[in-house]
Parts: C-alpha cells; structure tokens; sequence
C-alpha cells in the first residue's frame, strides 16, 4: 500500500496521483487533505510517515507547493528518506541509490505528466543495495 498525503499546494497533484494509481491497480490510501482549503503541511507528512515507518505502507508520496516543507517535515521521523525530486533522473537515482522509502513533490513545481513519470519511477525502481546499502546504514545512524 501506498500512503499519499499532501497540503492544499498539493491537493491537485494529490488527486492526479490517485486516479493514476487507481488506472495502475496500485493499492493506496489518502490521509488528507481533501480540499484546497489552507492547511498546514506537515500534519500530512506525519501522518504518512508514520503509516511508512510503521510498516503499514510500503511507501509514501507527499505533495505541498514546493514539495520541499514536506521532505523537511518527512525527514525528522525516524526510519524515514524522503526526496524532493522534480526529474526522473533523481527519482531513479534515490531508489537504486538511497533506498528512499518516501517522495515528495511540488504540485508548484512539477506539472502532472511529469509527475506520473517521476512516481512511476519512484515505485518501480529497485534499490541497488551493495556499497550503497553501507551509504544507507550511515545515514540511518545519524539518527541516534
Ligand atoms: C503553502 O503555501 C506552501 O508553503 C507549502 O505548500 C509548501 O510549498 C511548503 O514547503
């Protein structure tokens, strides 16, 4: 299962986000928000996060206006990588290399067909593990 979240800067690349992975049979649940109505990103990103960390979601996709405050927000909980990526390069890259188990996205940023192509990668790149699995461990250390 993936955990979507965002703010009303990523309500509409949210809702795109669902129906694409509803067209891909990908199973998800949304923790919010459910309008544009002003709200405060990182409620969101902590919901999501906690489903990632918890185990209860494989993954997690956040979305606010920059895609920025939410990887800012996802990255203070333990367990957690998320990258801000606005190309497919970097979406590939922070799999096979950073294992990042959460991506972030600015609905202000990135329109929606790049978007779908970045989340598809984000969920269907493997990560590499080897020399980049001890790169990981290091960052998952710094968190104690
Ligand atoms: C909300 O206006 C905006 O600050 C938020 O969506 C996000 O871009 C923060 O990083």
């Amino acid at each position: 299962m993936i955990a979507l979240g965002s703010d009303h800067g990523g309500y509409a690349l949210k809702e795109e986000i669902k129906k694409h992975l509803t067209e891909r049979g990908v199973p998800f649940t949304d923790f919010g928000t459910d309008s544009e109505a002003s709200c405060d990103y990182p409620v969101y990103a902590a919901l999501v996060t906690k489903a990632v960390s918890s185990g209860e979601a494989e993954k997690g996709i956040l979305c606010c206006g920059t895609g920025i405050g939410m990887s800012m927000a996802a990255n203070k909980v333990k367990g957690i990588r998320c990258a801000c990526c606005g190309d497919c390069f970097s979406a590939e890259m922070t799999r096979r290399h950073n294992d990042a188990n959460v991506l972030a996205l600015g609905g202000r940023v990135t329109g929606p067909g790049l978007a779908l192509k970045i989340v598809d990668l984000f969920l269907d790149t493997l990560f590499e593990g080897g020399r980049h699995q001890r790169r990981v461990d290091m960052v998952m250390a710094m968190e104690t």
